[in-house]
């Protein structure tokens, strides 16, 4: 492996499910990372980032309402203050969380907020290493604290045929991967999908994840994009269809080729 040396590590999002599960394993690992948090980048007021080496900028939104900042807000000018905060501390790599299935030809909101974004990172001149996530699931994630949530009420909503495939990495991979492209130079100025090496359809993970007591309820996705354009408590919103339908597939090989271990299979939620 081509090492590169790395000194403290800066955490945007660090609260969030993937900074707080970061956070975790580099401190197992030794290696010193520094929070920056969403007061931080209010009062436009950052602890010291000297001697840091990379950035890990995972603050984003992938939702809108009104009472939260937007798409453009987040994912776009809190990436610009990342480069800008690279820039005058000298720290050469960012770490770039976008999603998968971002490219020049997308057309939700969220997605071009992150190509956006994608865009700013690499043109800054800086090294970045850029990670296109699917699903991410650990014990606290998106969408196993979705399907909780409806399995308490004994009814889970798929909309559409639910036949989309996703191609889940379980959080433990993530870190590991975050990881390895801190250390390898291998990852320097890519773009990789961060994906697990199983593709699995919605309805499958749910019905492997659920006990058989607990019912499905398929619905269209015509009344589905209706009450998620219009019901703040329909269980998914617009940019969550928009993911779900895309069937999102990326290149496992890939990023199996540059990480020199094994990648959990995951066919089911800790729901
Ligand atoms: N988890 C996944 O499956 C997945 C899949 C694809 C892409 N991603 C991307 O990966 C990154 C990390 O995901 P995650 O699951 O850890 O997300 P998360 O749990 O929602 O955490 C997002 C973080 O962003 C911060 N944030 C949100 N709005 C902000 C604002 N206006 N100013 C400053 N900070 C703000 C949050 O701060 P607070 O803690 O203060 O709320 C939180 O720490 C995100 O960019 C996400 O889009 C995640």
């Amino acid at each position: 492996m081509c090492t590169q040396v790395i000194d403290r590590i800066v955490i945007s999002g660090a609260r969030g499910f993937v900074g707080k599960n970061l956070q975790k394993f580099l401190s197992s690992n030794k290696i010193q990372s520094i929070p920056i948090s969403r007061q931080n980048f209010k009062k436009n007021q950052f602890p010291s980032l000297k001697n840091t080496s990379h950035f890990v900028h995972l603050a984003g939104v992938g939702s809108e309402s009104v009472d939260q900042d937007s798409f453009v807000q987040v994912n776009i000018e809190l990436t610009k203050t990342v480069i800008n905060l690279c820039k005058k501390n000298n720290i050469k790599n960012i770490i770039y969380f976008s999603g998968l299935g971002v490219s020049k030809n997308s057309r939700s909101s969220y997605f071009i907020s992150k190509f956006n974004a994608e865009k700013l990172i690499k043109n800054s001149g800086l090294q970045y290493t850029i990670f296109r996530p699917s699903y991410i699931l650990g014990d606290d994630d998106y969408l196993t604290k979705n399907i909780s949530k409806q399995i308490l009420k004994k009814q889970i909503v798929i909309p559409g045929s639910g036949k989309f495939l996703l191609q889940p990495i379980s959080i433990d991979d993530v870190c590991r991967c975050i990881n390895t492209a801190l250390h390898s130079s291998k990852f320097s100025n890519k773009i990789i999908d961060l994906v697990g090496p199983k593709e699995i359809t919605f309805e499958n993970l749910l019905k492997k994840s659920i006990s058989p007591s607990i019912k499905i309820k398929k619905i269209t996705l015509e009344l589905a994009y209706k009450k998620a354009l219009t019901d703040i408590n329909f269980e998914y919103g617009v940019e969550d269809l928009n993911i779900l339908v895309g069937n999102y597939i990326g290149n496992h090989k890939k990023l199996q080729n540059l990480c020199d271990f094994n990648f959990k299979k995951i066919e089911s939620l800790n729901a």
